[in-house]
């Protein structure tokens, strides 16, 4: 197993993939950037390419590529292993590989589920309406094949079925989203009559699967379209329909185009904007705007973005322009959608696209198209309208602009729409700490893993420390084992007069939990020190050893407290005698150090 892990790391280069999710800077030897898992002004996400490992120290998270892709796409180990298998090229064999899990037997369950669905829709005598269904809506056999649509007969368990034939268990399935349990016990399809849209993850995988009922069925109390609820392996606020297809396109359009339905977005990529994606009927999430955002800051809504329209439709965009993104309004001809508009006629909707107007622009002109100036309820309705869409734009110099915008159109005072602005903005602060609660390390334990990687990094100054060096000054076992084999390395080379390369001397530890962490020691020194001088080290390390002496020193003093107290109580005049030397010892020792 292990060498397969060793396999996939030596073929992927870590900076190569984190890259994919975030923009990396060169910081020294190493990459830089703002941290992907929190929300952070200043950059403490770093990458070593030397290392191979990566390390917030904002939030404390980090580890090897691995952990990056189960961090970044919130999965586990055998999903991850199974993702950066398929980017390194490397095959892995159900059978030689005991890397699996519950989310790894789903994804499996759904890739049968919409290969069954699909060869049913393609082959099978009962799909000829649903074939008939898709012809009817310009969906041709090789838009079928290139999306796997598929169809669900209108049986009752056809697929579970075939799934039980093809080994999988009854739980498993019913985990995946594709049976349901009726109040007596039975399980049944839970696509019955339905052309399939497979719905996948960023790689491809199906993770869940979209249904819209056949016309010939449509009826009241009947939903046009039902998809898999959350599970495992699909979470919606997560996942954008189209994503995997059109994510390249995103990247080198710099731009996407965002709307609401399936069908738009089969419609739209075959039209040739293959940049488009959908957030599927429910509402924009802040997740789907950062995985977006990935790809390119720029997008064009093309769904009703009315503000006086659905609720969640402007959270999504408030979370979106918090995000600093820059969105475009696309407006088609009256009530029709993307798909309707591109069957209709394709130009109409480049047109469109080329048309979009920045949302604000959007937003003032509706606001403002009654306006009447002479009345004060105008005024107040165009303010209350625009101020909390400004409140919510993430970059501070366009804020600035709309918000002296409105200021002249409005005709009401700068300062006074600024100091309304302050009320919203409070709001939305308060939210976001919430979601982003960061570590707090004990301040002890940083000093001195600073003063460790510090003497990693610059073997050369051990020597100014070594008689006085002790592992009882460190607080974790960690620390401690390093040290002593610090010493012990060192004492052997200086009497060589030889020097040991980082690498040497990670190896030298043997421990792969010690390697883990002298990368990351090291790693928290390149990030203050790029350029390695030499001058400024030699007082750090000085300044914490210091710190380190007197800390222990504190704390033995504590100890010693404690243990008088009970020597007093017991009235053992030996061992009160010989604490207080002791404390007089100490006491010295502390003195000298100040
Ligand atoms: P067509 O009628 O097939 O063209 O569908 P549409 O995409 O034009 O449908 P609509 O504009 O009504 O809905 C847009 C998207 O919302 C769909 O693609 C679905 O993802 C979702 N949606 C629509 N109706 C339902 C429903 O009844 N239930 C659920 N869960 N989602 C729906
Ligand atoms: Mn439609």
């Amino acid at each position: 197993m292990d060498s397969i892990i060793d396999e996939i790391k030596s073929k992927l280069d870590i900076v190569e993939v984190i890259s994919e999710y975030v923009k990396l800077t060169p910081a020294g030897v190493n990459f830089k950037s703002l941290c992907p898992f929190h929300k952070e002004k200043v950059p403490s996400f770093f990458v070593s390419p030397e290392k191979q490992i990566w390390k917030c120290f904002g939030c404390g998270k980090g580890g090897n590529i691995f952990n990056f892709i189960m961090e970044i796409e919130g999965v586990d180990f055998p999903q991850a292993l199974r993702i950066l298998a398929k980017k390194a090229g490397v095959s892995l064999k159900i059978k030689d590989y005991h890397f699996t899990s519950k989310r790894t037997k789903l994804l499996d369950i759904l890739n049968e589920a919409t290969k069954f669905y699909h060869w049913y829709l393609l082959n099978s005598k009962n799909a000829h309406e649903a074939r008939e269904y898709l012809k009817k809506r310009g969906i041709l056999i090789e838009t079928i094949k290139e999306w796997k649509i598929g169809y669900a007969p209108n049986e009752w368990r056809k697929l579970y079925e075939y799934l039980t034939k093809k080994k999988f268990k009854t739980e498993d399935i019913e985990e995946a989203g594709l049976i349901v349990k009726s109040p007596d016990g039975e399980y049944y399809d839970r696509f019955r009559g339905r052309i399939i849209i497979p719905i996948n993850d960023l790689f491809s995988n199906p993770v869940g699967l979209g249904g819209r009922i056949l016309p010939s069925l449509e009826k009241e109390d009947v939903p046009k379209y039902i998809n898999t609820p959350e599970t495992q392996i699909y979470n919606k606020s997560k996942i954008l329909f189209g994503l995997d297809k059109a994510k390249l396109e995103i990247k080198k359009r710099n731009y996407s185009i965002l709307v609401e339905g399936y069908f738009d977005v089969i419609s739209a990529h075959k039209a040739g904007t293959k940049n488009t994606v959908a957030i599927s009927g429910s509402a924009l999430t802040i997740q789907q705007v950062k995985i977006l955002k990935r790809y390119s800051p720029n997008v064009i809504l093309a769904f009703d973005v009315d503000p006086s329209g659905q609720a969640s439709t402007k959270r999504g965009i408030d979370i979106a322009l918090s995000q600093e993104m820059n969105l475009k309004v696309l407006i088609l001809p009256e009530g029709k959608d993307p798909d309707e508009c591109i069957r209709k006629d394709k130009k109409l909707w480049l047109l469109a696209i080329k048309e979009s107007k920045p949302i604000m622009e959007y937003y003032f002109s509706s606001a403002f198209k009654e306006f009447d100036p002479s009345k004060i309820s105008e005024q107040k309705r165009v303010v209350e309208e625009l101020l909390p869409v400004i409140s919510k734009i993430g970059n501070l110099i366009e804020q600035d602009f709309w918000l002296k915008k409105l200021s002249d159109q409005a005709k009401v005072s700068y300062e006074i729409l600024r100091e309304n602005l302050k009320k919203y903005i409070k709001k939305d602060e308060k939210e976001e700490e919430e979601e982003f609660p960061l570590i707090k390390k004990d301040q002890e334990l940083e000093i001195q893993e600073r003063f460790v990687g510090l003497l990693i990094k610059f073997p050369e100054h051990i020597l100014s420390f070594y008689e006085e060096l002790k592992d009882e000054f460190f607080a974790t076992d960690k620390l401690k084992k390093i040290v002593n084999h610090l010493k012990k390395i060192y004492s052997l080379i200086s009497l060589e007069n030889e020097k040991i390369s980082y690498q040497e001397f990670k190896e030298s530890l043997i421990d792969e939990d010690l390697k883990t962490y002298v990368d990351f020691l090291t790693l928290a020194i390149e990030k203050e020190f790029p350029n390695l001088e030499n001058k400024v080290v030699d007082k750090d390390l000085e300044f914490l050893f210091k710190r380190i002496k007197k800390d222990f020193i504190l704390k033995k003093l504590k100890e010693l407290e404690i243990e008088l107290k009970t020597a007093e109580e017991e009235k053992n005049k030996e061992k009160i005698e010989e604490i207080s030397k002791e404390v007089k010892k100490l006491t010295e020792e502390l003195g000298k150090i100040k």
